[in-house]
């Protein structure tokens, strides 16, 4: 990343474009503390880069608190996509819905990797003033809702299919395509996973449109998807540094409908 600042002001808008830039905050306001869970440099980079209100966001994203929330989630997203990594150094990489996410930069993945980040047309052209494009790292700009965005990513060797924050957004019918269109594209099989809310936390979540009961869910809707892992968001609960947030956590986690407001899941195919 070079030093000049990157103009997002008109450009970031409301709506799901604002999520994007709330999560970078929150991912660089958490690399601060003295003992992160993701620490995550890079986001604080981007936000020194990036000419934006970031004091009229950070009123309302109240980091002191969400910023766990943010980073418990990239970190086990992190730690599957490492493990899966680690087995299969050959493997294709496909983000959906990147916004402005360094995961490409924190797990630094050398070799024979092939990496994609996809996100809408006007998001990876201002991802582009941010992050460069390089070797064997290449974004798409696409809907994942449209056609055609897929042909050109390998489809012969095994892939991490990572949606971080992103499949709430779409209706069930366009998450049902969208998992139909991957598993049939990639032919050598590999892993998908991503974040979800529970069905009673999407409905008091203004634009989320799409929540699975659970696993079986997807597992009914696709039969080549296999469950390998439901996390609930507050699982590592102990690896938050601050006392009161760990405790509140800890809290949520001994109540099951808490614990199963916001889950990640680990699919394999
Ligand atoms: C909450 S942000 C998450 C961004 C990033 N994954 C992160 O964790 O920081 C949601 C992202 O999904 C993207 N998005 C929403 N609908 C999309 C679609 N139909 N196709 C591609 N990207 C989409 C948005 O542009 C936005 O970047």
């Amino acid at each position: 990343m070079n030093g000049a600042k990157v103009d997002f002001r008109g450009a970031a808008g409301e709506g799901v474009t604002w999520t994007l830039l709330a999560t970078l905050y929150l991912r660089a306001w958490e690399s601060r503390l003295p003992e992160p869970i993701l620490g995550d440099r890079y986001a604080a980079e981007a936000v020194e880069r990036i000419d934006y209100d970031f004091a009229a966001l950070r009123r309302r994203v109240r980091p002191a608190s969400n910023q766990f929330l943010v980073a418990l989630r990239a970190r086990q997203l992190d730690d599957w996509s490492r493990a899966f990594l680690a087995r299969h150094p050959n493997a294709v990489v496909l983000q959906l819905g990147c916004g402005m996410d360094s995961r490409m930069l924190r797990l630094d993945p050398l070799g024979k990797l092939r990496w994609f980040d996809v996100d809408v047309p006007h998001v990876i052209e201002l991802r582009r003033r941010i992050y460069p494009e390089r070797g064997r790292y290449t974004m798409i700009g696409a809907s994942v809702t449209d056609d055609g965005w897929l042909e050109g990513v390998p489809a012969d060797r095994p892939v991490l299919i990572v949606a971080e924050g992103l499949l709430p957004y779409l209706t069930p019918d366009e998450a049902r395509t969208l998992l139909s269109r991957l598993t049939g594209h990639f032919t050598a099989g590999g892993e998908l996973i991503f974040d979800a809310p529970a069905p009673w936390m999407a409905r008091l979540v203004e634009p989320f449109r799409w929540a699975p009961r659970d696993a079986r869910e997807i597992e009914r809707w696709n039969p080549r998807l296999r469950c390998a892992e439901q996390t609930p968001f507050t699982t590592h609960h102990r690896r938050i540094p601050v006392r009161r947030y760990r405790v509140l956590y800890r809290l949520m986690h001994a109540v099951p409908a808490l614990r199963n407001a916001y889950r990640e899941f680990r699919f394999t195919f």
